[in-house]
């Protein structure tokens, strides 16, 4: 199938692309290299160089007659949502739109969307959430998230394009950018190998539900089939908190790195962890990287 992967450059996009042609598909990657980085990208991917929020996504789509859309470029910062709304939601918002009206338009047949089950669901009640929780979002990044799902769900109905959508836990692995606020895994490895302190921000027991990259990837795979309709839960089903993540980093790089603690990050929430069962179920997928495992792939990748 030919695929156009939105945000393919970056950290997760760029493993699915080398899911999808590693199974024989056609991939060609839509980035504006906002974060993106020329080295993730596989050799046989075609590379437009555009953002999602331009005119000429139509005038892409109209050419490439493609049959799926994965769509994973976004901005990707909570805080960033948080202090500049508009921004956000013109990026996560608008440039999906665009994207879907274009889809709609010229052919394409399913949107695969990468969602966020550390966000949608907001505050918890039950541990790990199923798809079915509550949906109450505390983060323009999360109401982003959500409405785009929301789009999709009218997308399928009034144009017959379907979707799914991958609700991620806490993606982490190879090619993650260890810069700016978002993977906790990705910042502490790199800090540590440069011989740099990790702080851990409070006491570092919020915990997150932490599911490593390759399987995220064979879910993007799975989500192909015709039987993958609506939302999925990607995640593990356990919650690690950051402490623990900072112990298990010391025992691989280095036993005599101090634990700091710093100052807690206010507004942040408490626990994240989602269930699996019905992308097991539905799907046969679930989650085969052990958490240490998976650390110590990424710590092995950033050694370089
Ligand atoms: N990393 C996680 O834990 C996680 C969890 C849940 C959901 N997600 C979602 O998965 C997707 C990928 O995240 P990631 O962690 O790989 O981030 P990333 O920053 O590595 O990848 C995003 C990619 O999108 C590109 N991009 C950004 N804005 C663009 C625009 N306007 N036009 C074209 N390209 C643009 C960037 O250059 C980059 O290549 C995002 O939608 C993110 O919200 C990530």
């Amino acid at each position: 199938m030919k695929i156009a992967i939105t945000g393919g450059a970056g950290f997760i996009g760029s493993h699915v692309a080398d899911t999808y042609i590693a199974a024989g598909h056609e991939v060609i990657i839509i980035d504006n290299f906002s974060s993106g980085n020329k080295k993730n990208i596989h050799p046989q991917a075609r590379v437009v160089q555009l953002d999602i929020t331009s005119p000429e996504i139509d005038e892409l789509f109209k050419v490439e007659q493609f049959d799926i859309l994965n769509h994973h470029a976004a901005q990707i910062d909570v805080r960033v949502s948080v202090k500049s709304p508009m921004f956000d939601a013109t990026q996560n918002i608008i440039g999906g739109l665009n994207l879907y009206e274009a889809a709609a338009r010229h052919g394409v047949r399913k949107i695969i969307f990468a969602s966020s089950g550390g966000t949608v669901y907001g505050d918890q009640e039950e541990f790990p959430a199923s798809e079915t929780h509550p949906t109450r979002p505390c983060s323009p990044y999360g109401i982003a998230k959500l409405s785009n799902e929301h789009y999709l769900f009218y997308y399928a109905k009034q144009y017959g394009v379907s979707y799914v959508a991958l609700r991620y836990g806490n993606v982490y692995g190879p090619r993650q950018n260890p810069h700016g606020e978002a993977g906790v895994v990705a910042i502490f490895v790199k800090k540590m190998l440069n011989g740099e302190q990790p702080i851990i921000n409070g006491d570092g027991l919020k915990t997150r539900d932490y599911v490593f990259v390759g399987d995220v990837a064979r879910a993007n795979l799975l989500a192909l089939n015709d039987s993958a309709q609506g939302a999925y839960n990607v995640g593990t089903a356990t919650e690690t908190d950051v402490t623990t993540i900072f112990r298990h980093l010391q025992a691989i790089i280095n036993p005599d790195c101090p634990e700091i603690h710093g100052d807690e990050k206010p507004g942040e929430q408490l626990r994240s962890v989602i269930s699996y069962e019905r992308i097991q179920r539905e799907l046969g997928w679930m989650p085969e990287v052990e958490f240490m495992q998976g650390l110590e792939k990424t710590v092995g990748y950033f050694r370089g």
